[in-house]
């Protein structure tokens, strides 16, 4: 390299790590990154949620066990929701969306009637008459219709209010006679 090069090399690098703005008085030019910043939640803890909202992305703890209805703290879920008509019209609704293909509209699973029935049956695992429904507490129902089970799908997509409210209407639907 020539020195003429070799000079010009050195004040360019000289020039270029010399952060030459950084010499400007403070005082002519004020520079942003310098101002008084208040960061998100600075000197803040976040607030828990409410009582009695359930967080994005989760609810209930999961229940970890191949047959979560029958665990101990799934049979001890209190049910929260007084089943009003109000309730009991809703868990018909959603009952409806998700339950009648397979238990039909009076939850005996009649092969006769539902197609649905019929074809699972065909393939070895009937939907039963929801006939025990009484002997169950709410807290199994409840815990089933999120699990599901080997030849019944869990629903952890309906909200854990209208898993209630369809408890409240099965016991409407199959009363303990
Ligand atoms: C794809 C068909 C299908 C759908 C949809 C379905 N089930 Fe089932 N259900 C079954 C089958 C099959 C069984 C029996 C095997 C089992 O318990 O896993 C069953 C069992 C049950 C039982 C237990 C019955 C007993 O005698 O132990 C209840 C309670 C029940 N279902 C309620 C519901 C509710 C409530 C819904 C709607 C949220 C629903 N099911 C949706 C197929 C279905």
């Amino acid at each position: 390299m020539s020195r003429a090069r070799q000079l010009a090399l050195l004040v360019g690098l000289a020039f270029a790590t010399s952060a030459c703005w950084e010499q400007v008085a403070p005082t002519w030019f004020a520079q942003m990154k310098e101002q008084v910043a208040v960061q998100a939640l600075e000197g803040h803890q976040p607030f828990d949620p409410p009582q009695g909202t359930i967080p994005l992305g989760g609810m209930e703890p999961r229940i970890d066990s191949p047959v979560p209805a029958f665990m101990p703290q799934a049979m001890a879920l209190v049910n929260p929701v007084p089943a009003t008509a109000a309730s009991v019209e809703r868990g018909k609704v959603v009952y409806g969306i998700y339950c009648k293909v397979c238990h039909g509209d009076d939850g005996m699973s009649n092969q006769a009637q539902v197609p649905v029935a019929r074809r699972l049956s065909e393939s070895g695992m009937p939907p039963p008459p929801l006939q025990a429904v009484p002997a169950y507490v709410d807290g199994f129902l409840f815990t089933k219709i999120r699990y599901g089970k080997p030849g019944m799908p869990g629903y952890p997509q309906i909200p854990a209010e209208d898993r209630w409210h369809v408890v409240n209407y099965l016991r409407k639907l199959i009363p303990r006679n």
